[in-house]
């Protein structure tokens, strides 16, 4: 939540921060700004809402300078307002910095702070400026970065929460000091190309520098980054210098871009059948009939010993998980479960060393993910990661587990990240099926059967108008229902989730089982029901669900398999896909519905890829 972005080199900065910004929108959009160094003063420029409103305001004005910050909100301390807009200052104007995170105890802070600075915002982050501030004092500037870089150490010892930072003086002003208490940063290194200085790009995630570098360091907790065009040193806030490992993004920046698409969202659906070849290319063995996952960092003994599986996620990965429990359950016969991470981090869940926690990301920071994940460590359990941003957070603190390789995804809405979480947790689950009681010959038909998986996902996306059509006649209902049984209760979990999150129509989603239990009661002409009914071992049972539904008039959208005459009988809306084996149908059946929700919401005008109070990446509980 909220994108910070930093740059230091030869170029204009302001273009740079405001092409950063748009890759970090994602993150929040309910403000933004910049302030740049023309190396004598320091302009700031802030707006309320997103991107594009401060792009606007950016040609009215010149921001001249080679050394920059910016920030996009998602509002958590203060309202939406200009003055809670980042970049905050100290007193003077001439402190300014960038904030992602929550400073718990800020208003303490602010208190005894208050009594000689003048705060001009509500925001938490503002008290950062002014506590820097008052451990800088005007006499150690002539030491200029040494004197920020201790000033910035001084002041976050009295901090307490979480932060990832960029501060700039316009005392020091060819230099950036960022640094990182659970909320991330990525630093990018190039040079420029005609006076072989060193440029430097600092951020939330590595999206905003990948157009100009692929070099890149992960800052760790506590530990802080001084930047200057002479070069780069990092430190602990304990002042211990460190010798940061440089890695390399495999990432390109064409994959962050919308290629012609409409929406990130849309590109991000029809990137699936190439990403899902990414997620499984190298992970089998057809011979053997089994997959071959080097991640997850066992011996054949401490796989044979677990004897129970947790999936820790939240939103749309723990319906990716969920889909892993049914997988772990039939093929490797190990009782698995699912666990909302909010819930299993204030339990005190019941974990030993026997249990392997897989924790799911698409981003890798979610907090309440990552603490979860802390938990289980504690407890003693094996924890691996499913994730999808390289380098992040819990990709770090896992000691193994596995990069979903989906691409930047940048829509709020999960998409691909969702499907190829799924085929991991396949995976794993076939590695471990392999180990204990699954046939080669069963093994041999379900990797043959994930090879075809990307063909028969471009035989769903050719179908995008007949689904557009379908979508805009749903369009203007006020509610839904999402029905789905087996392994394909998490695909209307998933359904259910994408519609409201960004149509803002209010879905909900039950196991096709439990209607007569309550949610009946609901159905009519006006509630219209999304069904899954292909062909597996519950296909009878579902027919039964979606006759209850109808002799109810409750119009009915159907999700079949191809040749499903029955389908059509039953109601006009039917979207066929095409057949695979039961553990597999859901990474087909997820699809028409991502593209439902997408269509709906463009039918009624909402931004697709940003919707109303969300943001991709929640790194706040
Ligand atoms: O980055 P993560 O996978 O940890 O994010 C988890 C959820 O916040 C995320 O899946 C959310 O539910 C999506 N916006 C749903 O589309």
């Amino acid at each position: 939540m909220c994108g910070i972005i930093g740059y230091i080199g030869k170029k204009p900065a302001a273009p740079i921060l405001l092409q950063g910004l748009r890759r970090l929108e994602y993150r929040g959009y309910d403000s933004a700004g910049m302030a740049i160094s023309n190396g004598e003063t320091i302009a700031r420029i802030r707006s309320v809402g997103k991107i594009d409103s401060l792009s606007e305001k950016m040609k009215t004005v010149e921001i001249p300078g080679t050394v920059g910050i910016a920030h996009t909100r998602w509002a958590t301390h203060g309202g939406v307002t200009e003055e809670n807009a980042h970049p905050h200052t100290g007193c003077g104007g001439k402190l300014i910095l960038v904030h992602n995170g929550i400073i718990e105890n800020y208003r303490e802070l602010k208190e005894v702070l208050s009594s000689s600075h003048v705060f001009t915002s509500e925001t938490d982050s503002e008290v950062l400026a002014h506590l820097i501030e008052e451990h800088l004092k005007q006499e150690d500037l002539q030491q200029g970065v040494v004197a920020l870089r201790k000033a910035v150490e001084k002041a976050l010892a009295h901090v307490r929460g979480t932060y990832g930072i960029v501060v700039m003086h316009e005392a020091v002003p060819h230099c950036l000091v960022t640094v990182r208490m659970g909320s991330p940063i990525v630093i990018g290194f190039a040079e420029d190309e005609n006076s072989h200085e060193h440029e430097y790009y600092i951020a939330s995630d590595a999206s905003p520098m990948l157009a100009y570098t692929k070099k890149v360091i992960f800052l760790e907790d506590g530990e802080l980054s001084v930047l200057t065009r002479e070069g780069m040193e990092t430190f602990t806030l304990k002042d211990e210098q460190v010798q940061k490992h440089v890695e390399e993004i495999e990432w390109n920046d064409e994959q962050a871009e919308k290629q012609g698409f409409a929406h990130f969202m849309l590109k991000e659906i029809f990137d699936q059948p190439t990403v899902f070849e990414d997620a499984i290319r190298g992970r089998y063995d057809l011979a053997e009939g089994t997959a071959k996952l080097g991640g997850l960092n066992m011996t054949e003994e401490q796989m044979r010993q677990i004897n129970r599986v947790i999936f820790i996620a939240c939103g749309t990965a723990s319906y990716a998980g969920m889909i892993g429990k049914y997988a772990f359950e039939r093929l490797a016969g190990i009782p698995a479960e699912v666990e909302v991470a909010s819930e299993f981090r204030y339990r005190d869940p019941i974990v030993d060393e026997r249990t392997l926690v897989f924790v799911i990301s698409q981003s890798g920071e979610t907090a309440d993910t990552l603490a979860a994940l802390r938990e289980a460590k504690r407890k003693g359990a094996f924890v691996r990661g499913i994730v999808n941003v390289i380098g992040s957070t819990i990709a770090r603190e896992t000691d193994g587990g596995t990069y979903i390789h989906a691409g930047p995804e940048l829509a709020v809405a999960s998409t691909k990240a969702y499907t190829n979480m799924a085929a991991v947790t396949i995976l794993y689950a076939l590695q471990f099926g392999r180990a204990r009681r699954v046939s080669l010959a069963t093994g041999h038909r379900m990797l043959q059967a994930l090879v075809e998986i990307p063909k028969k996902m471009n035989q769903i996306l050719v179908q995008t108008e007949h689904i557009e059509r379908i979508a805009k006649k749903f369009a203007s209902y006020q509610d839904m229902f999402f029905l789905g049984r087996g392994v394909n209760f998490p695909v209307a979990l998933e359904g259910a989730l994408k519609l409201k999150e960004i149509s803002y129509i209010h879905a909900e989603a039950y196991p096709g089982g439990e209607m007569k239990h309550g949610p009946l009661a609901l159905v009519s002409p006006e509630f219209p029901t999304v069904a899954i009914m292909t062909k597996d071992q519950l296909y009878e049972k579902m027919m039964s669900n979606i006759e209850e539904v109808k002799a109810r008039k409750g119009p009915l959208l159907l999700i079949a398999t191809e040749g499903d005459e029955k389908a059509k009988e039953i109601s006009p809306d039917v979207i066929y896909v095409p057949e695979t084996m039961e553990l597999l149908q859901p990474l087909l059946n997820t699809i028409p519905l991502q593209l439902f929700a997408y269509f709906v919401a463009v039918e009624l005008g909402r931004d697709v890829d940003r919707p109303r109070n969300l943001a991709k990446s929640v790194t706040v509980e």
